[in-house]
């Protein structure tokens, strides 16, 4: 996705929010109301949304962020085409979790809670996810992938590749056939 197609994208998720705050009082109390009806519209809050919310509340931005980040049902970039959690719960902290999402992190180029330029991954750290006897564990696209490893972590995103270049080579085709 190009940064232009991302800024037109942000822009109609701002006009939407701005089209729904009316509803909310001024009060500072309906905050985390409002951030939320952000969070479940759109899926993250972007920064312009923030200082939007902040201005429409009248009180700092720093204090919007810092309510944000208490908890961790907001995010702050888009999620990715494909999102990854990798488990740091307990049993899956001491099987080497932690290994397994600095991999991801290596790998794709960002750190844990942000997304890739092209918005194809997003990667988040989670608590448990009930599958401990499956420790370390990581959960790509809602499938659950267990006993991870490093060498699971390249194979997963080799898959991924290949299955995008796949995708680019039948549309380059589609498109010459017209
Ligand atoms: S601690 Fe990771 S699945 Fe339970």
């Amino acid at each position: 996705m190009t940064k232009q197609n991302n800024s037109d994208e942000e822009r109609i998720i701002l006009e939407d929010i701005e089209s729904r705050l009316s509803s909310f009082g001024k009060d500072r109390w309906n905050l985390i109301p409002i951030l939320q009806m952000i969070q479940t519209r759109h899926h993250y809050l972007p920064a312009d949304a923030i200082r939007m919310v902040a201005n429409y509340l009248d009180i700092a931005a720093c204090e919007v962020y810092g309510v944000a980040t208490f908890y961790n049902q907001f995010r702050f970039n888009p999620p990715g085409k494909h999102p990854i959690q990798v488990c740091l719960g307990t049993a899956c902290h001491v099987s080497g979790g932690d290994i397994i999402l600095e991999n991801f992190e290596r790998k794709l180029g960002i750190r844990e809670g942000e997304t890739t330029e092209d918005r194809e991954f997003s990667l988040e750290r989670v608590a448990c996810v009930g599958c401990c006897a499956l420790a370390p564990v990581a959960v790509v696209d809602k499938i659950v992938h267990g006993r991870m490893a490093p060498s699971k972590v390249e194979g997963l995103l080799l898959g991924f590749q290949i299955e995008k270049e796949k995708q680019e080579r039948a549309k380059r085709s589609d498109e010459s056939n017209l």
